[in-house]
Formats: C-alpha cells, sequence, structure tokens
C-alpha cells in the first residue's frame, strides 16, 4: 500500500488575512494529496480575500471564522477543534497573526485554537519584505521558534505590493514537503499492522442475532494512530457504525467465524496483529432458516463455542506479534498477567469495564503488560489519545522483541 507524508495527519489549516490567502487553496489540495484530513479556520480579515465556500468544498469539512457562530460552536466547539488537530498550520501567516500568537492572544478564533491546542504549530508568512525584515516581525518569529513553533519560509521575490524581496508564501507543494519533514520519520513505517475492532453478531435466525455492546471504536482509534505513525494498516472490523479511518484497508465481517477467516488470511503477512475486536465467545448451534416463532413457552438456545481467534494466531509457525485485550470487572492486573501467558501474548491491555468505564464509552483507561513484569499505566483519556499512547508502546516492545531474536 503506498503510504503517503500524512496519511492520517488531522491539520488544521488556519488562514490568516492578506493577499496570498489565495493560495491556501492551493494548499489544502496538496494536504489532501498527502493523506491529511483538512479543516480550515479563516481569520476574519482572511474572508475579505477569500470565501469559505472555496474551502468548504476543497476540504469536505464545514469553515469556521467566528469564535462566536453559535450552531457552528454546537456542532464542534473550538475547544473539541483544537483537540481534534495534530498539526496546526497557519498559513499565510501574516505580520499580525504571528505578533498575536507571539504574544499569546485569544480574541478569535484561530489564536484561541493555537492556545488551546496541544498540536504542533507551523506558520509559513507572508507580508511585505519591509514588513518581514522589520525588527518587531524578527523578534516576535523568535519567540516562536523558541516555543517550538516551526517556521515554513518565507521565499523570495517580486511582491504583489510591487516590492521584490523576502516574505512570499512559499509553494503549496514546498510547504507540504516542510510539514512532512518536520514530523520526522514515522515510527512505524514498514510496519504492517493487523487491527480487529469490533463486535461479532452471531445469528439466531433471519432477524435476530446475539451480539454485544462493543462500539469499536477504541479498534478503530488503535488502525488510526498506527497508519499515522506510518504503518500499513489492515482493519478487519465488525457490524459498526464507524467511517475508515485515512489510509487503510477495510475488510468488514459479521460473525466470528467469518473474523477468524478474515484474520487468519492476513496474519502471517503482518508484523503485529492487534485483537480489539469484542469477539462472541459462543454462537447458537444452529441458525435457525426462518424467523423463530412464540410457542408459549421458553426457547431453549443452544450455543457452541465459537473459535478463539487470537490462540489460533498466537499457534501460527510464522506469528505476528500478539496484542490482546482483557476487560475484567475485578483483580484487573492479576487476571490480564494470567491471560497474557496463557494466550502466550507479547503484550494485554487490561482495563476495568462496568460502571461507567469500557464499552461505549467515549474514554476509557488501561493496563498494559508485557512479559518479564513490563507494565504501563495510561490514566483515563479520549479512546484517540490512549490508542497513540498504546501504539508507541507496541512499537517500542515490537523493536525490543526483534532485539532480541
Ligand atoms: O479470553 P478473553 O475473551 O477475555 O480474551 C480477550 C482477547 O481475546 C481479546 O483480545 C479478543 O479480541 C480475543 N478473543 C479472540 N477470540 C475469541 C475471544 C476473544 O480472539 N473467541
Amino acid at each position: 500500500m503506498n503510504v503517503q507524508g500524512l496519511t492520517g495527519a488531522r491539520v488544521l489549516l488556519g488562514v490568516s488575512g492578506g493577499i496570498a490567502a489565495y493560495k491556501a487553496a492551493e494548499l489544502v489540495r496538496r494536504l489532501g494529496d498527502a493523506g491529511a484530513e483538512v479543516r480550515v479556520v479563516l481569520t476574519a480579515n482572511a474572508a475579505r480575500f477569500v470565501t469559505a465556500l472555496t474551502f468548504q468544498a476543497l476540504s469536505g469539512n464545514p469553515v469556521r471564522s467566528s469564535l462566536w457562530d453559535e450552531s457552528a460552536e454546537a456542532a464542534m466547539s473550538h475547544i473539541e477543534l483544537a483537540r481534534w488537530a495534530d498539526e496546526v498550520l497557519i498559513a499565510p501567516a501574516s505580520a499580525d497573526c504571528i505578533a498575536r500568537l507571539a504574544h499569546g492572544h485569544a480574541d478569535d478564533l484561530l489564536t484561541t485554537i493555537c492556545l488551546a491546542s496541544a498540536a504542533a504549530v507551523s506558520v509559513a508568512p507572508a507580508m511585505n519584505q519591509q514588513m518581514w525584515a522589520h525588527a518587531a516581525t524578527q523578534a516576535n518569529l523568535a519567540l516562536l521558534r523558541e516555543r517550538g513553533v516551526r517556521v515554513f519560509g518565507p521565499g523570495s521575490g517580486s511582491q504583489a505590493c510591487g516590492d521584490i524581496g523576502a516574505g512570499r508564501l512559499l509553494e503549496a507543494g514546498a510547504i507540504v514537503a516542510e510539514l512532512i519533514a518536520a514530523r520526522g520519520p514515522r515510527a512505524l513505517a514498514g510496519l504492517n499492522f493487523l487491527v480487529s475492532a469490533g463486535p461479532t453478531y452471531e445469528d439466531i435466525d433471519p432477524v435476530r442475532f446475539i451480539g454485544n455492546r462493543s462500539s469499536g471504536r477504541m479498534g478503530f482509534a488503535i488502525a488510526e494512530a498506527a497508519a499515522q505513525q506510518g504503518a500499513a494498516v489492515t482493519l478487519i472490523a465488525g457490524p459498526v457504525a464507524l467511517a475508515t479511518p485515512a489510509g487503510m484497508t477495510r475488510v468488514d465481517v459479521r460473525s466470528a467465524r467469518e473474523m477468524r477467516d478474515a484474520v487468519l488470511a492476513q496474519a502471517a503477512r503482518n508484523d503485529v496483529f492487534v485483537s480489539a475486536a469484542a469477539v462472541a465467545d459462543f454462537r447458537p448451534q444452529i441458525m435457525a432458516p426462518q424467523k423463530l416463532k412464540k410457542t408459549g413457552g421458553a426457547l431453549e438456545l443452544s450455543l457452541v463455542q465459537n473459535p478463539d481467534i487470537l490462540a489460533e494466531v498466537a499457534a501460527l509457525p510464522q506469528r505476528p506479534f500478539l496484542v490482546g485485550f482483557a476487560a475484567e470487572t475485578e483483580n484487573v492486573e492479576e487476571y490480564a498477567r494470567a491471560k497474557l501467558e496463557r494466550k502466550r501474548l507479547d503484550l494485554i491491555a487490561a482495563n476495568q469495564v462496568g460502571a461507567g468505564l469500557g464499552f461505549e464509552q467515549g474514554d476509557n483507561a488501561l493496563l498494559l503488560l508485557w512479559p518479564g513484569g513490563g507494565r504501563e499505566q495510561l490514566a483515563r483519556a479520549d479512546k484517540r489519545d490512549l490508542a497513540r499512547r498504546l501504539v508507541a508502546r507496541i512499537g517500542e516492545q515490537w523493536r525490543a522483541a526483534r532485539e532480541h531474536t
């Protein structure tokens, strides 16, 4: 699979006011071509040069320009937007925008997001050459650089105002290349990840099934985090209502047996298998060909055990690095460590379920255990944050295991 330089990256593109704002439209395209998901914020002054509609059409997402837009805030608040982003890129960044960022202003949507976001911030300045050379602008940029803000460009040449000199916005392709380079080599580049997610449904008759409350969100977040770190990801999804994260191959299945077949068909060609699916342990012995009718009495269902997918992968002669999950209601660490050993896993992610934790929740807490007494507690957080940390740990353990052999 062709993994692009920004696969899975969530880029918030801030466009500030200046004639170069029109070039940001091309930038949205280029970011998308590199695999990024893009959301655009226009400053009030940018909206005088370009229209929100252009950027909405190019990014495929609503464009925000005000902190005070109630309907937009209801859909995705500025804080959610700040958390959503894993890159904030401001292009063009005007002298005024740079000054306000340097001094921590939060009086419009873009500057507020910059303060509220933990994402890396990059600016691509564009302004008149005299403004660029001004000591105030240079001091503001020095302050930003000191705080880790990346500065892309500017280029030099003839300017819209007729001057010649430094201050031209870099070309869109160059900005994307700088962003890719700044993010550095991704930790999982070259690795193949297989991830299972969601529940399985075991049919009783043509309209009824046995299922469970798994939403699939944890597995999808893991697949997304692995793709963002450069892995080639195959996601085997049970019946869930979730969109496929960018940059991966998805295989949809329904029952445990279908999931088993899909996983086994892929296992040997993957370096890592993360079994995040909540596979049904039992299925009806027979699926009734017609809808079962009420008979006035009890209905007896005979259940048989489903294959243990993880155990089957563990028994393969050439098995991938195996990561399993353990949902426990008590004695989490003790039970999970026993499962790690019994299932011969390389890593287990254990969580306490019940009482508002685990299934169907947006956040979660995980205890990671691996052979030899290794342990890492991931405190309660959004599933996407947890997934990023879990995937980072998998990468580290995978490398350690490889060095060992
Ligand atoms: O033994 P238990 O079901 O608690 O183990 C949970 C782990 O095993 C999860 O990673 C789950 O995806 C996997 N599993 C499986 N096949 C099953 C049941 C669980 O692969 N039939």
